[in-house]
């Protein structure tokens, strides 16, 4: 297998294990455990994780810049599917386990608690990112499809912002994200004005 090839195998894994320490933590297994409060838990490490890979996905552009490394744009796409990936199932957890799909009840939510609004917009705005991430879809939108794919920065406020507003009392650990998420957008910026 080329460098390339192996360094996507080690990535898709690496993105795979917080689901699979979760898994073993729901059952029980291999000594790990969802604590007290395990649907809490599990919708708090799916979200953490979800933000994470969003902003690891935002962070490629700018480690190419500095690195040169051209095939890291290689992985974009993968992290990108992930952050997906644990932010559906971070809702999926909240809907089923904590909502038992009680319908009327995430309408509510939706309407009346601010953070939920903010969390259920940045995931609407993910579905068509996901679904077009194909190279199919990239051929078939043209220059369409970069300007759909600015979305992910707005995604990526919601994101923040959604964390920021359902935390009590404590904000430092969503202003750590917060931080960093300025640091890569201004690069953004920065990169723009130079040109
Ligand atoms: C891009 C979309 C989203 C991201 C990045 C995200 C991320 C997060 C993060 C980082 C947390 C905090 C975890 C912690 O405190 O350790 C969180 C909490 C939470 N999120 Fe999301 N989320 C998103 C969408 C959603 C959606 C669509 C819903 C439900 C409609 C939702 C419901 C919740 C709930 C219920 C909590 C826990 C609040 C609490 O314990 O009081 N999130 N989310």
């Amino acid at each position: 297998m080329k460098k390339l090839g192996l360094i996507k195998v080690a990535v898709f894994t690496a993105c795979l294990l917080p689901f699979a320490q979760l898994l073993l933590a729901a059952f029980g297994l291999a000594g790990q455990s969802l604590g007290a409060n395990p649907i809490e838990e599990l919708i708090h490490q799916l979200g953490l994780w979800g933000l994470r890979l969003l902003l690891l996905t935002l962070a490629i552009t700018p480690l190419r810049r500095i690195t040169g490394k051209v095939w890291l744009l290689k992985l974009r796409r993968m992290l990108g599917l992930f952050s997906f990936f644990y932010v559906l199932l971070h809702f999926l957890s909240y809907a089923i386990l904590d909502q038992g799909l009680n319908f009327a009840a995430i309408g509510e939510d939706i309407l009346e608690r601010p953070y939920i609004t903010l969390g259920i917009t940045a995931l609407m705005m993910l579905i068509p990112l996901a679904v077009t991430s194909t190279n199919g879809w990239m051929r078939r939108l043209g220059r369409r499809w970069k300007k759909l794919h600015q979305l992910v920065y707005v995604i990526a406020i919601l994101g923040v912002w959604h964390f920021f507003w359902q935390v009590k009392l404590d904000t430092r650990e969503p202003l750590v994200y917060a931080g960093i998420l300025i640091v890569l957008l201004g690069y953004r910026i920065w990169l723009k004005r130079k040109r």
